[in-house]
């Protein structure tokens, strides 16, 4: 099963990655986390210690590896380089585990605009795509809002794309673009989760905006949330957010099956 958050900058896409990830690996799932935003911290969401997350270095920035991969020296810019570097061990060697979540961090690229071709874009798209195509039981992505990334073929092996929104029309002008994007390379699966609710005016806007039938749940709006960001803990240590999230997790298991049927 492969799902892949987006959403509005803040709305929770992280907090909520990390918590289905470690929902499912309670269940037993061998999970694999991937942090495709740019701005990475899914490992503090994850849990993880600061010595832990001071020691992953993103793929993109493993110059060695980069060159490795794609036959690319160091300050060659303009040379020829490898398209189709080999990526298929990256994702197990190169992860970091914890809580029976496996990481991994993708890393950014300066790509100044669209069309970058650099090695480690070359890179990092290859990985992208493997990703889909990796046997893992479950493949939860965080990523940067839009799905401008993900080429159609990708895309296709997602199974589910999960656009968090809050109670405004703000995010929800993000989904309505995640929708159409999605629809534009073949995407059909796209579900919403709507957090930070704090009341039923919140829910009822919701759901005449983006319609029941879209929604796979809510997750109000709590301090233990916004404070376990504070202390740098996880938002999943607490018992109520694991039950709101439990009901998800099940409802997306759901949902993706039938699709797969
Ligand atoms: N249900 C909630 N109740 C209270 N605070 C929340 C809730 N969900 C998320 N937050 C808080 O909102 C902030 C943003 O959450 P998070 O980092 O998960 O969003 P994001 O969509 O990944 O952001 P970015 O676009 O920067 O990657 C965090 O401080 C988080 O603790
Ligand atoms: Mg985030």
């Amino acid at each position: 099963m492969k799902i892949a958050l987006t959403g509005k900058g803040g709305v929770g896409k992280t907090t909520i990655s990390a918590c289905l990830s470690q929902y499912f690996a309670g269940e037993g799932f061998n999970v694999l986390a991937v942090d495709a935003d740019p701005d990475a911290n899914l490992g503090l969401a994850l849990g993880m210690s600061e010595e832990m997350i001071k020691s992953i270095i993103p793929i993109s920035e493993m110059k060695d590896l980069v060159e490795e991969r794609t036959n690319a020296e160091k300050g060659s810019f303009g040379t020829l380089f490898k398209m189709n570097p080999e990526v298929a061990d990256i994702p197990d060697r190169y992860c970091q585990e914890h809580n029976g979540v496996k990481l991994l961090t993708m890393g950014t690229v300066d790509a100044g605009g669209s069309g970058c071709v650099c090695p480690e874009h070359v890179l990092l798209k290859m990985l992208m795509s493997h990703l889909v195509l990796y046997q893992k039981d479950v493949v939860v992505m965080d990523m940067e809002a839009g799905i401008e990334h993900l080429g159609r073929g990708t895309a296709q092996a997602v199974d589910a794309f999960i656009v968090v929104v809050e109670p405004g029309v703000r995010s929800i002008q993000t989904y309505n673009k995640v929708k159409t994007l999605a629809m534009d390379i073949g995407v059909k699966q796209v579900y919403v989760i709507g957090n930070k609710i704090r009341n039923n005016g919140d829910i009822a806007f919701l759901e005449e905006k983006i319609g029941k039938e879209n929604i796979i749940g809510f997750l109000n709006y709590r301090d233990a949330i916004s404070e376990s960001d504070r202390n740098n803990q996880s938002p999943y240590d607490d018992p109520a957010m694991q039950a709101d999230i439990a009901t998800m997790g099940k409802k997306i298991q759901e949902i993706v099956q039938a699709k797969k049927k």
